[in-house]
């Protein structure tokens, strides 16, 4: 049994089979960009079958090259590697892959961002892009009842007017995939791109009825958290870790129940926390605000789901129980359904109590 000494610290659930309880533990997947599991193998093998060329020169230089400084040198080589993605089975093989892997991880419900200009901008039809990722998307609910949607995330590093034809572009389509897209997102270089800038955007797509949510506080001050929720009416918060630095900011999205999709090892490999062991993740959870853990962008941080589960509990001491609350307020800050979302509740209550 590895021991922890962390101050504070319940019983840690380090050792005794905590890989297993944690990849056994259902949870729900709410950050997680599908292109962000490209992983360096599928990138290659697409890049061959579409004849796009790579700048590196293997699985491993690529692999080498993922040092990252700040959000920004990562997102350089995240929109140089979704090139290789041409077809409507490159994204499904790319979701396909993607559900599998969170499968293994006790993914039972997945809320899954794709960046649509990513791909329109180099010619590739929205059509396509929506019809390969649904495509994997009901497959897994079909065969595994691994059930997933999607969120629409516009780039903020783009204007406004970019992402609202962007969003007209995609609402034809919203009748064969409206069961899938309910959602919207924002995400790409945060700072210098605050919330304001897409205040009419997010009121259309609010008046049609998607979940709003935001990318906020995770390179950018508590500022651009707080516009997300008064300018946007973001439900749900996309990182947040920097909203503590305000207390009193910090204390509403306590009180007000608002939760934060946390990604530590993102956060660890983009450099917004320089050691996993002072993430805030375990203190702001003990504070009683709705942290959920979640991957971000797996391919290219070291780790999918459950490797962030893990890697908290041994760096932050979390306990069994703790783990168990992280996967009930994954279930609570999802869009499932309220009879679903109880299920899922219900079905955590009755295997761990509490
Ligand atoms: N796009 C993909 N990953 C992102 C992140 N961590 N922050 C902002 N935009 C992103
Ligand atoms: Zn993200």
């Amino acid at each position: 049994m590895q021991t922890s000494s962390i101050p504070g610290g319940a019983a840690v659930a380090a050792g005794n089979g905590l890989e297993a309880f944690v990849r056994e533990l259902p949870k729900a997947e709410l950050h997680l960009h599908i292109e962000g599991t490209l992983e360096p193998e599928l990138m290659f093998r697409l890049a061959e079958r579409n004849g796009v060329s790579l700048p590196h020169a293997s699985v491993d230089a690529l692999r080498a090259a993922y040092q990252f400084n700040d959000l920004q040198s990562f997102l350089d080589l995240y929109y140089a590697g979704t090139q290789v993605l041409r077809t409507e089975h490159d994204f499904h093989e790319l979701a396909r892959a993607y559900l599998r892997r969170a499968r293994a991880d006790g993914v039972v419900h997945a809320e899954i961002m794709f960046d649509p200009q990513a791909h329109t901008s180099r010619g590739v039809a929205m059509e396509t892009v929506f019809a390969g990722l649904a495509g994997a998307l009901r497959d897994a609910r079909e065969r595994h009842g691994l059930t997933s949607v999607l969120i629409l995330s516009f780039l903020r590093h783009l204007p406004e007017a970019d992402a609202l034809a962007t969003l007209e572009a995609a609402l034809p389509l919203r009748e064969q995939y409206g069961d899938l897209w309910i959602a919207v997102g924002l995400d790409s270089s945060e700072v210098g791109h605050p919330p304001g800038k897409f205040e009419r955007l997010y009121e259309r797509c609010r008046a049609l009825g998607f979940r709003p949510v935001a990318h906020a506080g995770e390179e950018g001050p508590p500022s651009y958290v707080r516009d997300a929720l008064d300018l946007l009416k973001a439900e749900r918060i996309d990182h947040g870790v920097r909203s503590e630095e305000d207390p009193a900011l910090m204390q509403r999205l306590i009180d007000e129940g608002i939760p934060l999709t946390v990604c530590p090892l993102s956060n660890l490999r983009l450099r917004v926390v320089d050691d996993l062991a002072r993430h805030n993740a375990a203190r702001l959870l003990r504070r009683g605000a709705v942290v959920t853990l979640n991957s971000d962008d797996p391919a290219y941080f070291g780790g999918y789901i459950a490797d962030n589960y893990i890697q908290c509990a041994h760096k932050l001491g979390l306990a069994r129980h703790e783990l168990v609350t992280l996967a009930r307020n994954s279930f609570k800050a999802s869009f499932l359904p309220d009879e679903q979302k109880q299920a899922w509740l219900d079905r955590l209550e009755s295997r761990y109590g509490q």
